[in-house]
């Protein structure tokens, strides 16, 4: 079965895009805005829970549309669908917000489920998984549509900063190439540096620091030794030993909600491995992202602060040139894409 087929996205002529739901999906959202106008109520408010209530109660439960809504639960993707079957064409700025929504809808419900890999998805009940597959399903029709669109011309800022967009999940940046990837830190032989998010004492731990210090072997705990302790938003450049980079930046985050202010520790984070990547003629460096993982950080500000720092420190760097950000499942993949985006637009 062709899922993008079946739910899906087409570009018009006239460049809006036209929404195709399969009738179930339709028929439910139809219902549902039905009895949004009935309830005279917004999404978010106690009249909203009432709604999900009487949905509840009249729902098909095996409804792909209604699995969706119930198991997402998440007012604003109902908002969204609705608004859209209501209105079947819709233009590219509705399109992009559109997506924006689902990639946060979908990985605020990943974290709830504790899905950080594809192969914790194994572990998930039947109707979660039918959710994730639903939600990726409209994100790919909806990105394949707005990929088949003509490069519209860029807003540009005031300053004379020269934005190039490089596929789906990148962009150039003053000559410095912003690139969005899913996969493994410990998998990109292309780049110089790649970023650990560190312990304060670098060691071996869970997460990026066990994976990187379990491929670059005990060598780089050992040469990590005297660089110990750093505090949250330092960094410390050591040899990439066993990996297939010549170097490991070392950096340690804040811990959301201890460690203050989370934001700026967090840039800071940022802007010294570029600083340090740079000071040693460093042309291209992988960050995962810092700080979400054991430290609790939200995956939407993270990316927000990341990114938003990244953009920042392009114009001042001298030798990198390529800043490339590993995300480990599709959802945090989404959360940033829909991000980037966003800072590129202001
Ligand atoms: N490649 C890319 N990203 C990864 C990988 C990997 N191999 N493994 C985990 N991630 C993702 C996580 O899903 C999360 O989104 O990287 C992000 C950061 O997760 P953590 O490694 O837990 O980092 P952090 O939140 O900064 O916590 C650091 O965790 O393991 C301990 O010793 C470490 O105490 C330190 C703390």
């Amino acid at each position: 079965m062709n899922r993008r087929r079946r739910v899906g996205f087409q570009r018009l002529d006239d460049g809006r895009i036209a929404v195709r739901l399969p009738a179930a999906v339709r028929s439910f959202v139809a219902a549902a805005a039905e009895r949004l106008r009935d309830v005279g109520t917004a999404p978010g408010s106690p009249g909203f829970a009432r709604l999900f209530g009487r949905i509840d109660e009249t729902a098909d439960a095996d409804d792909p549309a209604y699995v969706l809504a119930r198991q997402l639960a998440v007012d604003e993707a109902v908002a969204a669908v609705a608004a859209s079957t209501e209105k079947p064409v819709i233009d590219l700025e509705e399109a992009e917000a559109w997506l924006a929504v689902l990639g946060m809808t979908l990985s605020r419900r990943m974290e709830e489920l504790g899905v950080r890999t594809e192969a914790d998805r194994a572990g998930i009940a039947r109707e979660d998984e039918a959710v994730i597959r639903v939600v990726y399903a409209l994100q790919a029709g909806l990105i394949d549509a707005l990929d088949e669109r003509e490069p519209a011309p860029r807003r540009r800022a005031s300053t004379a900063r020269t934005v190039g967009v490089v596929g789906a999940d990148g962009a150039e940046i003053d000559g410095v190439t912003v690139e969005l990837v899913a996969g493994d830190i410990v998998r990109q032989p292309d780049v110089d540096a790649v970023v650990n998010a560190a312990n304060a004492q670098l060691l071996p731990g869970g997460g990026v620091a066990g994976a990187i210090h379990r491929a670059a072997g005990p060598e780089l705990a050992e040469e990590c030794r005297p660089l110990a302790p750093i505090s949250p938003g330092e960094a410390v450049i050591t040899g990439g030993h066993r990996l297939a980079n010549p170097y490991v930046i070392h950096c340690l985050g804040p811990v959301y909600g201890v460690d203050r202010p989370e934001d700026e520790l967090l840039a800071a984070c940022y802007r010294h491995s570029l600083e340090l990547a740079d000071r040693h003629g460093l042309r291209s460096v992988a960050f995962p992202a810092i700080s979400t993982g054991a430290f609790g950080y939200p995956m939407e500000r993270a990316a927000e602060v990341a990114l938003g720092t990244v953009l920042k420190m392009v114009g001042r760097l001298e030798s990198v040139r390529k800043v490339r950000f590993v995300l480990t499942d599709e959802g945090a993949l989404q959360v940033h894409r829909a991000v980037l985006q966003h800072l590129l637009e202001q």
